[in-house]
């Protein structure tokens, strides 16, 4: 359901004068004052990676409580731009003269960044976020704004594509469904041949968990995502869709400061599932033309509809691998544990704390009693459970510790992303380890293993 927040009063004090109150904007041009915060206070950082004086001037004019409803800035949005930035400019020095087109604009000054005196800009959005625009940015005979849909097909027509065509769609087609999304990368190959386009995905993961409410803050819930799609899928959907969808790069995109890894990077199951900046050079081959707008209005389902928390738990189960059936079990808590953890890291507030609290003293009791035994047979045993049972307290007081005090999707889904990464990385060593121990000592020595590990995978199941 579509609510229009309400949110025109202010609480931020001293606003210069000028301050201006927004209009009733709706669910998802709302999210175009959270873009415009990240970028403005990223602007204002001494280290920000991002210049960018009309956002500041932006978002200063404008009577919001944007830390109250959206936190603190992690920064993710204005990297997003800053990336983008870059490949326009380039861009621009080859087509100096060129029309770069820019879908779901919203409050961007991306234009103003990057312009060289000559090229030609075009915002389209929808018309209530347009109109809130034009308070800040006025259209010009080079920077012109069309108030309609980025899904009707009229911004395509009449377009001066002879020096160039760039679109950009940032921060725009997680919010269309997924069958729209094909539509119009669909019509777009077929109208802008050799054109390029830059747009950001979400992973499916996170699109499933828009779908049931998450909230970046108390006070804020996402407006539903409801195309996600996986980096590992990207390039192989975009080929099926449009022939012409075949040249696809990623960009880098991570958060300014922090890890100088991007998150999960060094986990095959979660270098997929994070967030993907995509650039696109549409070819140029002839193709049979076909109609695209029926399928970006149709109800056709995507063959490959966003996947739920239960997927993942499902492809961690196909990965876990198969040694002992205990390791297979044991396999199959962890990965739901991660599915918990996920689900966590994006909505604490609804996190389930009865497992996270029930995980350390269960699992320390188990390696104890396991220990025990084991600790007769060899103090080499005894000292290894020990730290598997220390390592586990101290990643899960971490991880609870990080994912209790992260603000934002992006920040939570680094502290999450690191948990995995301890899960998975002990559980791989820790399986080898308790293997080897399974042929040296007697079975009874695995017995309190056993039992939690399927107590936990009857709770879990
Ligand atoms: C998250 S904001 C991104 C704004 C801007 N691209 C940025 O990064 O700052 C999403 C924008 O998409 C616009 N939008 C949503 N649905 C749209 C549609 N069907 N056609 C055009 N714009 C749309 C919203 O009005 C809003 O301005």
């Amino acid at each position: 359901m579509n609510v229009a927040p309400s949110f025109s009063t202010n609480s931020t004090p001293n606003l210069p004068a000028a301050a201006l109150s927004i209009p009733h904007l709706t669910y998802v041009p709302e999210t175009m004052l959270w873009a415009l915060y990240n970028r403005a206070a990223e602007a204002e950082r001494t280290d920000g990676v991002l210049a960018d004086p009309d956002s500041v001037r932006i978002h200063k004019s404008i009577d919001y409580d944007f830390q109250g409803r959206f936190g603190s800035p992690a920064g993710s949005l204005a990297v997003r731009a800053a990336a983008i930035d870059d490949v326009l400019r380039q861009w621009l020095k080859r087509h100096p003269n060129g029309l770069v087109v820019s879908l779901g604009e919203g409050l961007e000054t991306q234009s103003r960044r990057v312009d060289n005196g000559t090229m030609r800009w075009l915002s389209v959005d929808l018309p209530e976020a347009i109109a809130f625009r034009e308070q800040f940015l006025k259209p010009t005979d080079r920077f012109r704004h069309i108030a309609a849909s980025a899904l009707d097909v009229a911004w395509m027509d009449g377009l001066d594509t002879e020096r160039g065509v760039f679109i950009v769609a940032q921060g725009l087609l997680m919010y269309l469904r997924p069958e729209a999304v094909r539509g119009l990368l669909s019509t777009i190959a077929d109208r802008f041949p050799g054109a390029e386009m830059v747009f950001d995905v979400v992973p499916r993961w996170f699109s499933s968990l828009t779908a049931i409410g998450l909230r970046q803050t108390p006070q804020y819930r996402l407006p539903p995502m409801p195309w996600g799609l996986d980096r590992d899928e990207a390039t192989s959907t975009l080929r099926r869709w449009h022939p012409r969808l075949t040249a696809v790069a990623f960009l880098d995109y991570r958060l300014p400061r922090g890890p100088s890894q991007p998150a999960g990077s060094h986990v095959p199951m979660l270098r997929t599932e994070r967030p993907s900046l995509i650039h696109l050079t549409i070819g140029t081959a002839p193709c049979p033309s076909t109609t695209r707008i029926q399928s970006m209005t149709s109800n056709q389902t995507d063959p490959r509809a966003p996947g739920t928390i239960g997927d993942m738990v499902a492809l961690a189960r196909q990965t876990a691998g198969s040694g002992s059936d205990l390791a297979v079990a044991a396999g199959q808590v962890i990965a739901k544990r991660v599915a918990l953890g996920v689900a966590a890291a994006v909505n604490p507030m609804a996190a389930d704390h009865a497992e996270f609290a029930r995980m350390v003293p269960e699992k320390v009791e188990a390696f104890s009693a396991a220990g025990m035994v084991m600790a007769a047979k060899t103090e080499e045993v005894r000292s290894q459970l020990t730290r598997f049972a220390s390592h586990e307290v101290m990643t899960a007081t971490r991880a609870a510790f990080e994912m209790a005090t992260s603000l934002n999707p992006m920040s939570l889904m680094e502290a999450q992303t690191r948990f995995a990464q301890a899960w998975f990385g002990r559980a791989h060593s820790n399986f080898m380890a308790l293997g080897m121990m399974a042929l040296r000592a007697q079975a009874a020595a695995l017995s309190p293993l056993q039992t939690a590990v399927a107590a936990n995978t009857e709770r879990l199941a």
